[in-house]
């Protein structure tokens, strides 16, 4: 059964550029075995990130992400079931904090500061739908 889980956590330290390609490292590596496929926003010191697969094989990367150091905070904002994966060309792509993509992540939140705890789950799939549509955010 295919499902998509969006977790926010917080980055329990400043992670710089090497932290960073090592998380998309193990995430492209792993992923591509187990089948799942996602995206992962780091924001103002917030990770956001979406993962699809099979329903046991996501739930066994959740219970390993709630392990890993780097981050804290971990809530589960949605899990539902899909009828079909849409990041598929996707192990994990990451959307950086740039500048030019500001107001796509202002465009979702309420407040100033993009705050995915905060955020519906009808609008974090709406936000994770606009990235689909609009690949130039990632830049
Ligand atoms: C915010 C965040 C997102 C992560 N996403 C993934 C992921 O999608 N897939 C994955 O395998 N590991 C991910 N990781 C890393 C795992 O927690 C763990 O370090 C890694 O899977 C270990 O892989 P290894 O045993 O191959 O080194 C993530 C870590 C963080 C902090």
């Amino acid at each position: 059964m295919l499902i998509q889980l969006i977790y926010a956590s917080r980055s329990s330290r400043v992670l710089g550029p090497a932290d960073v390609k090592d998380i998309l490292g193990a995430s492209q590596r792993n992923n591509t075995r187990a089948g799942i496929t996602g995206a992962l926003c780091l924001n103002n010191g917030i990770f956001l990130q979406l993962l699809e697969g099979d329903r046991a094989a996501v739930n066994a990367l959740y219970h390993r992400l709630l392990k890993d150091g780097r981050h804290r905070d971990t809530a589960v904002l949605d899990m539902s079931e899909i009828p079909c994966r849409r990041f598929t060309g996707w192990s994990m792509g990451l959307i950086a904090s740039l500048e030019s993509n500001r107001q796509l992540f202002l465009k979702y939140s309420g407040t100033a500061d993009f705050d995915p705890y905060s955020m519906s789950a009808v609008t974090l799939r709406s936000f994770f739908d606009e990235i689909l549509q609009n690949v130039r955010w990632l830049e």
